[in-house]
């Protein structure tokens, strides 16, 4: 059958791209309460956003990104039959999710940062430049044409930026495995890797289990956008630097139990090629550091432990109950707040973390059940009681198991490292989407 060809000079850039590093970046939240000043955002904006066809430079150094709560298209005017044509899920927003998401006590929505998981968030700009002073310099013009729109508020911002080495700041490099997308000119990073069908994640086109799977409408609002989902993800760096030297035996086997837990060493050295020791040629060597699955030389996880957590986020060709395929993502993190020196392990009070991002047409068989299923429970694997032992919702009696000859290896008492600090479900339309919500007339 032929290549189904992706319309990339209708897809926003930040959908299908990577970003460009080193950057800085910014998450804006916007308020809309007259719809008319809303619209004239979408028409702005639409001269902004750089499409997925164009390469990052030809736009200038600053690359914007812009999406829509369901409140937001709301809050628009999108016709009611429109509303009610997007997923379930999406006109419920996350905070209504919290539930099969694992945030709960802490990580609830009650105790988010305002206004996140309010019905107040109805616009999402990213901005990404390649430095802080950039950024400030795009926003400045930014702001003066938003500030200039009365019925538009912007109401929070969070700023983000590259760490050394692409670290999270648990210290891992981030942003390595990505999904190959049929159609989509952008190669994948696993060439073992078939490419998925582009309905995966941009809406309007076959996705892996069905030739024309629903899609908002009208076609004209539907087609080349896709749903993202942003959380704010506070990381209890110190706590996870403690767990470590107590279920370790010295540094050097600190620094294994964190790779055993990761799947990666912290150069981004994957165990499944370099289970003994860290590798940072490796790790850094993009044509190597994602080429490789389970399956055949480590079905039971000597290398790299079923319950770590790579290998749960994407069990590749292991044995699972269901098919990996059709729970795939692209991901978009950026981090945020200051790094904690190398070897305190005492909390500062300061807030670091991720702002997460994913990005995929399929709200539920994508992002919720990986957050639900594979996350926070083992079943899928045939394990017991672990949850994932980096970002899982662990309650402090939580287990990791590192499968080990003669015997297993059980690390116990798992307090929760990554707590949720808000979030919101939203559409990131396509360009022609984006002038249409310009020209509503509703
Ligand atoms: C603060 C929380 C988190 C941290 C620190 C974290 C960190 C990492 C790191 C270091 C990697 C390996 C590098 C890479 O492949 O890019 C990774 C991979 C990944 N993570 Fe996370 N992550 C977090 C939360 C999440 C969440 C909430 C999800 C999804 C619900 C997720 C899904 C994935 C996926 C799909 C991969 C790629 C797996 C692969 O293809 O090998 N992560 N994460």
């Amino acid at each position: 059958m032929a290549e189904i060809v992706l319309e990339l000079d209708d897809i926003q850039s930040g959908l299908l791209r990577p970003r460009p590093s080193p950057y800085a970046a910014a998450y804006v939240l916007f308020r809309i309460d007259d719809r008319n000043a809303g619209r004239e955002l979408m028409r702005r904006l639409r001269l902004v956003v750089p499409s997925a066809g164009q390469s990052v430079r030809s736009h200038g150094d600053t690359w914007v990104s812009v999406a829509l709560s369901y409140q937001g298209l709301k809050a628009l005017g999108v016709p009611q039959a429109s509303l009610e044509s997007f997923s379930l899920e999406f006109q419920q927003g996350m905070a209504a999710r919290a539930k099969s998401l694992g945030d709960r006590g802490e990580s609830g929505p009650e105790n988010w940062e305002k206004p996140l998981g309010s019905a107040d968030v109805h616009v999402v700009i990213t901005a990404l430049a390649p430095s802080a002073e950039a950024l400030e310099a795009a926003f400045a013009t930014a702001r003066k044409s938003y500030q200039e729109l009365k019925g538009v508020t912007a109401i929070w911002r969070q700023d983000c930026h590259v760490l050394p080495g692409e670290r999270e700041a648990f210290g891992f490099k981030d942003g390595i495995s990505h999904p190959a997308i049929e159609g989509s000119g952008i190669p994948g990073t696993n060439p073992h890797e078939h490419p998925l069908k582009p309905g995966e994640f941009v809406l309007g086109y076959p996705d892996e289990m069905s030739e024309a799977p629903q899609t908002p409408k009208p076609d004209i609002l539907g087609r080349n956008g896709s749903y993202v989902v942003f959380r704010k993800l506070h990381q209890r760096v110190a706590e996870f630097r403690r767990y470590l030297e107590a279920n370790a035996n010295g540094l050097e086997q600190a620094e294994f139990l964190a790779a055993k837990m990761m799947g990666r060493w912290r150069s981004g050295a994957p165990l499944a090629l370099c289970p003994m020791r860290d590798d940072p040629v490796l790790g850094s060597d993009a044509a190597r550091n994602n080429a490789f699955l389970f399956k055949e030389d480590d079905a039971i996880g000597y290398k790299t432990p079923a319950g770590s957590h790579i290998r749960r986020m994407n069990p590749r060709d292991s044995t699972v109950a269901g098919v990996a395929r059709i729970h795939r993502m692209i991901r978009r993190g950026t981090s945020y707040g200051p790094l904690l020196p190398v070897g305190v392990l005492e909390d500062d009070g300061l807030d670091r973390g991720l702002m997460f991002a994913f990005v995929g047409a399929h709200l539920v068989r994508q992002f919720e059940f990986v957050q639900s299923e594979w996350m926070n429970d083992s079943a899928f694997f045939g394990g017991s009681v672990g949850r994932d032992p980096v970002s899982g919702a662990a309650d402090g009696s939580g287990t990791f198991d590192i499968p080990k000859r003669p015997l297993r290896q059980r690390l116990q008492g798992l307090p929760r490292f990554v707590i949720t600090r808000g979030g919101e479900y939203c559409f990131i339309p396509g360009l022609r989407a984006l002038e249409w919500l310009g020209n509503l007339t509703t």
